[in-house]
């Protein structure tokens, strides 16, 4: 990430009255088009006709040879291929194992689920997560990379956020690492590569398993690795929202196939079946599994792989919008998370959202600046779609607060005595941090006019800093 620049706050536009005090709004331009997510197309249309009428739209049936059982839908199955192949990841034939089923591919890193929460779950279950167990998280996250843990059993543990990536602060998980701990869930927020090496470093250092909630940041780069390969293994969900959308599925990666097929026991009973052709233990787990069901439907496994056949491109797209504006509002001071030019780490744009750090313009206002907020009516006024970061803080919601304790009943965990209490005042930094966040729309397939619009509505603004009203 680049360094935020020194406060410039003149620009071509900040001698135009904001549109707060009286002025003409600066953005003018249709804005739906531009931010349309997911981009549908008749490629999704007949990708979903074509499974539809094939009438199988649940698992699907081993060749008779093996018996006829059923086993992973082919569709889901050449999703997992390509996703591997994307991710620089084995892709194998059944026939080196089994010689009568030649032709039939899978991938073994790489385990389809029906949404992200589910593959997370069932990574969790994979990396021996039990009753008691600590995993070092951030709050500043989806709920789902860690309420997942209650339902191991485990027992999250907050770390500040770092506000230069807006993922885990290396150096504070350091410091929650106790006897307890077994793991350390990393989000890489928005689509910002977390501080990999050194968190990498500091779980090798104590036998901790690291998992990546890598489930905004479908193709971001770290250190030249894909975000995903790093930890002992990725969460990629696939919800509608995200860079690679379908009807709702998520993808389990890993580096050890065996992590899989853990993971598979929990929820995909029918992967095990094929186990009996390689006199895999797990095989005898195969009539029930471990007790849920995850698996992918095909027509989303479908709809996944039209869209992944687009993904780099409209990806690259974002980042050209997203780096567009963000080097006109570094100028005026804004922190914007750019990746560095030409380097080998290189973020995504799942979400956009830039930094203002009130205390860099005490001096440009000759006062007190205006508060997060006041700044995000003023660009409101120009038109600007700018909000507050859209997840709660973690740490202080109901479920870790409320003196009944709902985290310990759902971990089954309150016969324990020695138990944390979760206190909305812990993460002072992450808590300030958190409230110098705001949003701006990811900018999908805006035009160049509409990016400078947004320009211009931030230079006014900042033109105008200490004019703003307040309150
Ligand atoms: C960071 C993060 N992790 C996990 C998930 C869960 O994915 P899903 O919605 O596919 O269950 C989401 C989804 O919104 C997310 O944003």
């Amino acid at each position: 990430m680049t360094a935020a620049p020194t406060v410039t706050p003149g620009s071509a536009a900040s001698h135009l009255v904001p549109a707060c005090l009286g002025g003409t709004p600066a953005v003018t331009l249709d804005q739906k088009e531009a931010n349309r997510w997911p981009i549908i197309t008749a490629d999704d249309e007949a990708a979903v006709l074509r499974v539809l009428r094939t009438g199988e739209l649940s698992s699907g049936h081993l060749p008779s040879a093996m018996g006829g059982y059923p086993c992973p839908h082919t569709e889901v199955l050449a999703l997992e291929c390509e996703w591997a192949r994307w991710m620089g990841l084995a892709v194998m034939d059944v026939g080196d194992l089994v010689p009568s089923l030649a032709g039939f591919k899978f991938a073994p890193n790489v385990l389809s689920c029906n949404n992200g929460t589910a593959a997370i779950l069932a990574g969790l279950h994979a990396m021996g997560i039990g009753p008691g167990d600590e995993v070092i998280v951030p709050s500043t996250t989806w709920w789902s990379s860690v309420l997942t843990i209650l339902h191991c059993g485990g027992v999250p543990v907050f770390a500040e956020t770092d506000m230069e990536t807006l993922a885990l602060d290396p150096e504070d998980v350091r410091k929650r690492i106790t006897p307890k701990t077994k793991a350390i869930v990393v989000t890489h927020l928005f689509g910002i590569p977390a501080k990999m090496d050194e968190l990498m470093e500091i779980a090798g250092g104590h036998g901790l398993k690291v998992m990546e909630d890598a489930s905004h940041a479908h193709g971001a780069m770290y250190k030249g690795r894909r975000i995903g390969t790093i930890g002992h293994c990725s969460v990629f969900s696939l919800q509608v929202n995200k860079l690679l959308p379908s009807a709702e599925g998520g993808l389990l990666v890993a580096n050890d196939p065996d992590l899989i097929i853990d993971a598979a026991r929990l929820g995909q009973y029918e992967r095990l079946v094929p186990l009996k052709a390689i006199g895999h233990p797990y095989a005898r787990f195969a009539a029930t599994g471990f007790g849920f069901k995850f698996r992918m439907s095909p027509l989303s496994a479908a709809v996944a792989r039209a869209q992944l056949a687009k993904m780099d491109e409209r990806t690259a797209r974002r980042t050209r919008n997203c780096v567009r504006l963000s080097q006109r509002l570094e100028k005026l001071g804004l922190q914007t998370f750019m990746s560095a030019p030409d380097g080998d780490t290189q973020r995504v744009y799942f979400e956009f959202l830039v930094r203002y750090d009130a205390s860099k313009f005490a001096a440009v206002c000759g006062g007190t600046p205006p508060a997060t907020k006041d700044l995000a009516k003023a660009l409101a006024a120009e038109g600007c779609d700018v909000s507050a970061p859209r997840y709660p803080l973690l740490h202080q919601q109901p479920v870790f607060t409320e003196s009944e304790g709902h985290w310990k009943k759902l971990a089954r965990l309150e016969h324990l005595k020695d138990l944390p209490t979760y206190d909305p005042a812990a993460l002072p930094r992450t808590t300030a941090g958190n409230g110098t966040l705001l949003k701006l729309p990811s900018f999908p397939s805006a035009i160049d006019e509409l990016l400078d619009q947004y320009a211009v509505a931030f230079e006014k603004v900042f033109g105008n800093l200490s004019k703003l009203p307040r309150g």
